[in-house]
């Protein structure tokens, strides 16, 4: 039996250059045995006709909210019923706007407004569009809905001749995510893995004071932290944020604890970890701090030098090990080569239940990026996640997480 059959997939096409590669996608999921319906925007069918995407699919392309003969057919209520996966690819910024904020002014976004089914999304859009903050804000809520999942996009050139994220995945990839979704459905579909459960998240970076004006910090913008809060959150947890100085805003739904210092975090965190279940450290501690931080600012002085000394902070993170009754204990490990290596000392040395290696060296990835690929590390074997968003990595490390600590 192929994975997908008997199921119905309604595609949504919306208008992008990517739309050709539909037509494609309707191939690979029809060979894999699903009933596929098509619906189009009306932008989608400057880049390709509703001909093809018939022809392809078996079945009359839908375009129009108010038309009388295909609603005599089968209306738009009875369409979002029939569907056990809408998927939207291309997904435009304009769709994604609309999606994000639940318009219901076409075909489509009605569709998706009244579907109970989960609908996964594949964005598609030049690299400054996604890049745009108001596309992201977008891309958060949106990744913050439990029935919606985001596959892509994938970085490279694109037609516009610019190069970067943007891209909508390949037909192939957006294939085999749709089989992962119905191949692991009783987890994947539960929302609420971690009820009961209090998860603990440490974010951002520490500043780390000289004087009163100077301090010493890192890159880290608690993005990767902020997007595991979310997902704990959409996976029923009761969640406590400790977060480093950060310009974002945390879930409303989390209690946050705001610190400056290493020395704050590991108090603060010490604090909530004694009642949590779980305990995930994302923060970028920083491992030194001033031996003295001056009361008033430094002077510049004559001299040419100036020396700074610099102690060892508290492992945060290594305490939380120590701790009786001990959370599950999840590190975060950023290295710039042998990752997996590294990351193995680390879980072995802090005596941690997992941790989660980053390449640091792929600028597309980690620190500050919107994006990671990251390998889940446990004493048992190594999991691996492919690049993506920070949120649908998140709800990913999240599922696992579930998975691992429910059979622990
Ligand atoms: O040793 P390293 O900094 O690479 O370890 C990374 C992991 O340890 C991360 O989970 C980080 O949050 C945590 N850590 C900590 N306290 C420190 C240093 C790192 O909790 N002082």
């Amino acid at each position: 039996m192929n994975h997908l059959t008997d199921k119905n997939i309604l595609l949504g096409v919306t208008g992008g250059i990517a739309a050709y590669k539909s037509a494609e996608l309707i191939r690979a999921l029809t060979k894999l045995g699903a009933n596929v319906q098509v619906i189009t925007t009306p932008a989608a069918e400057s880049f390709i006709t509703p001909l093809t995407l018939q022809a392809l699919s078996g079945n009359p392309v839908r375009n129009s909210l108010l038309d009388p003969s295909a609603e005599a057919g089968m209306g738009h209520i009875e369409l979002a019923r029939w569907a056990d996966l809408i998927v939207v690819a291309p997904a435009s910024a304009d769709f994604l706007a609309r999606l994000a904020h639940g318009f219901a002014s076409d075909l489509l976004s009605t569709v998706c407004l009244a579907a109970a089914c989960p609908i996964a999304v594949a964005p598609a859009m030049n690299q400054a569009m996604w890049h745009n903050h108001v596309t992201q804000s977008n891309m958060a809520k949106i990744a913050a809905f439990p029935h919606i999942i985001v596959c892509g996009p994938a970085a490279g050139e694109q037609a516009c001749g610019d190069v970067g994220y943007g891209r909508m995945e390949e037909p192939s990839t957006i294939t085999e995510f749709i089989t992962k979704h119905f191949t692991s459905q009783p987890s994947s579909s539960s929302p609420q893995q971690l009820a009961g459960l209090h998860v603990v998240i440490s974010a951002g970076p520490t500043r780390e004071a000289i004087d009163p004006v100077r301090y010493l910090s890192n890159e880290s913008s608690g993005k990767m932290g902020y997007a595991l809060a979310q997902a704990a959150l959409d996976a029923g947890a009761r969640v406590t944020l400790i977060s480093g100085p950060s310009a974002l805003t945390p879930p409303a739904a989390c209690t946050t604890a705001h610190v400056l210092s290493a020395q704050q975090m590991h108090s603060a965190c010490l604090t909530a970890a004694a009642t949590a279940d779980i305990f995930i450290g994302a923060a970028a501690v920083a491992d030194f701090r001033p031996a003295h931080q001056q009361e008033q600012k430094i002077k510049k002085g004559s001299s040419d030098t100036m020396h700074i000394e610099l102690i060892k902070n508290p492992d945060i993170i290594a305490d939380v090990a120590q701790l009786t009754p001990k959370p599950w204990v999840i590190g975060f490990a950023a290295e710039t080569q042998d990752v997996e290596q590294y990351a193995l000392g680390k879980l072995q040395a802090k005596n941690l239940d997992a941790i989660i290696a980053n390449d640091v060296s792929d600028k597309s990835i980690g620190f500050n990026s919107d994006h990671n690929a990251v390998s889940i590390i446990t004493h048992q074997g190594t999991h691996r996640i492919a690049q993506n968003h920070k949120h649908a990595i998140a709800t990913s490390i999240i599922h696992h997480i579930s998975q691992l600590t429910v059979s622990h």
